[in-house]
């Protein structure tokens, strides 16, 4: 078992949508030999233009399916790429991803810099202490000042970088990589399919470098690298694993340039499978018994079977197909008989998984999000908060003889994480929160596909949902009382306040000192 877990790195690469993850994916992919041909991966960007076009986004459910998780096996490494949503509005189901991984690789376009989903997504990171190694993309375009961009990435994402690769020139007088990592230098030629092998140098004062780049661009890179050791302090594997510093590496990704040096470095830097808390203890992963959590739900594409895949990371012990486990929310035991893994495009039967393994099972409808399966154990494993959504709308039920479906529809939806559903106290109001505005969209298709109900939607000016909670039950009660039309309950029947405006939340905070305001469903 040990080995097993050694062996796996289970991360997700994530960016500003266009920088270049689904390019990058595609190329680690092809280094694994999962795939032959570049091409191969599907980005699973939704094309806004074609937005009425509703098959567009059934046929993008499939497509996400298919690439959910992609594994493959690179020198002895078990390698697992969890793939997360580009489309900012389905950013939701982006931070819960992040949940099951062990560490992130951001991608960067060197012409954008730091872009608003970056920031997002690193603050997702900064929650849980996600280790992260950035590729800062596209050098063959002209881009910015490395340096620049580093301070950008420092002051922006508020994290300590440490380069591992330099860049030799930009856009057209780009020439290559010069690895500090493992001393060697990378001549770039445009080339989407060929691999330059590196060239190995004794270090920086090799005079291999001019012979290879010319006296310039030797001279120049030695004085950027003298800066780069001057400025930056030596790059520590244990401040990256804590989530403390993010090594950075410079390539093309459509170029196939500098991904190997970062693959060959991940699997040595990254980390593996790591220990991971529940409500009551911290389970390693090296512990005999099976335990995971499930992260992600995805309907099955045939609307006739209402069945899902739940996907399940595993976080400890061995997952063995056709075994009971017992699901702590629901307090009983299930059997898993037909189970799956994802190996790059296909989906294949599996007997059994380890830990940092992500496997696929068959549900009719006992699992949700953040569900905790183990072998009888208590205790559910935390970190997969709900955040407020930004966009919150009623929902008006257009044929009240569907009233049983509605209500079926949604609870399946939101079970599948497509949005929030608060349940409002008084009126018997629903009011559905979103980050983004296809939701509505896809929500109103597929319960008219799906569950054959009408619905309209209302908006609501809401400005947050803000869980409240409070040490002093007689104030918690005071407040509930005097705030009822604005409180709701959320999916777990937790006490949520809808607060209309940021100037009237901060009044309400003000009148009511001992009641404490979250924005997202885990404090
Ligand atoms: P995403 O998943 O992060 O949204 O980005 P994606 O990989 O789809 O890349 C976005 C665009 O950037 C693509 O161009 C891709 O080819 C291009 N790209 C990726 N890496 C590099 C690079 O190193 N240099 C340059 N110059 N471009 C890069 P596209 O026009 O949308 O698609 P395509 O027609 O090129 O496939």
């Amino acid at each position: 078992m040990k080995q097993e877990i050694e062996k796996r790195r289970t991360f997700g690469i994530i960016s500003h949508p266009d920088a270049g993850k689904t390019t990058l994916t595609e190329k680690l992919l092809l280094f694994g030999g999962a795939i032959q041909s570049a091409g191969a991966v599907k980005s699973n960007k939704i094309d806004m233009h074609a937005r009425s076009d509703w098959m567009d986004i059934e046929k993008q459910r499939g497509i996400s399916v298919a690439t959910s998780v992609m594994g493959f096996r690179y020198k002895d490494f078990k390698i697992n790429i969890l793939d997360t949503p580009g489309h900012q509005d389905f950013a939701e189901d982006t931070y819960r991803t992040l949940t099951a991984v062990d560490s992130v690789i951001m991608v960067i376009d060197s012409v954008k810099g730091v872009e608003a989903q970056t920031e997002k997504l690193m603050e997702v990171c900064r929650m849980r202490n996600t280790p992260v190694i950035c590729f800062i993309n596209k050098l063959d375009r002209e881009g910015r000042d490395p340096f620049d961009l580093l301070d950008e990435i420092e002051d922006k994402l508020s994290i300590n970088v440490r380069p591992l690769s330099w860049p030799i020139g930009m856009g057209k007088s780009f020439k290559g990589v010069y690895s500090l990592f493992e001393s060697s230098l990378h001549l770039f030629e445009a080339s989407r399919n060929k691999v330059m092998e590196g060239i190995k140098v004794d270090d920086i004062t090799d005079p291999q470098i001019e012979s290879r780049i010319g006296e310039n661009a030797a001279t120049e890179l030695r004085e950027e690298v003298e800066l780069v050791e001057g400025v930056y302090d030596p790059f520590e594997v244990n401040s990256y694993r804590e989530g403390q510093l993010a090594p950075v590496f410079f390539g093309s990704a459509v170029n196939n340039f500098g991904v190997k040096e970062l693959l060959d470095c991940f699997i040595q830097i990254a980390p593996q499978p790591i220990p991971r808390a529940t409500d009551k203890r911290l389970v390693k992963p090296d512990e005999k018994d099976f335990s995971g959590f499930v992260f992600k739900i995805h309907a099955n594409m045939d609307p006739r079977h209402r069945n899902r895949i739940a996907f399940v990371r595993v976080c400890s012990g061995k997952f063995e197909r056709g075994s009971n486990y017992y699901h702590v929310r629901q307090e009983k035991s299930l059997r898993f008989s037909n189970a799956t893994a994802f190996m790059a495009q296909e989906r294949e039967t599996i007997d059994e998984a380890w830990p940092g393994d992500i496997v696929g099972i068959y549900d009719t409808g006992n699992l949700k999000i953040g569900d905790t399966l183990t072998e009888g154990e208590d205790g559910t494993f935390k970190g997969i908060p709900s955040f407020s959504p930004e966009i919150f709308r009623e929902v008006i039920n257009k044929d009240a003889m569907k009233t049983k479906q509605l209500e079926k529809g949604l609870q399946h939806l939101m079970e599948e994480g497509v949005a929030q559903l608060f349940s409002y106290e008084i009126g018997n109001r629903k009011v559905i929160g979103t980050v983004g505005q296809l939701q509505f969209e896809v929500i109103q298709y597929r319960l008219k596909n799906e569950y054959g109900a009408s619905v309209d939607w209302r908006n609501q000016p809401i400005y947050k949902a803000c869980w409240v909670d409070s040490e002093d039950q007689k104030e918690l009660d005071a407040f509930v009382k005097s705030k009822l039309r604005h409180m709701a309950k959320d999916k777990d029947g937790k006490m949520v306040f809808m607060a209309e405006s940021k100037a009237w939340l901060g009044m309400v905070q003000d009148n009511f000192p001992r009641i404490n305001f979250h924005y997202t469903s885990e404090y």
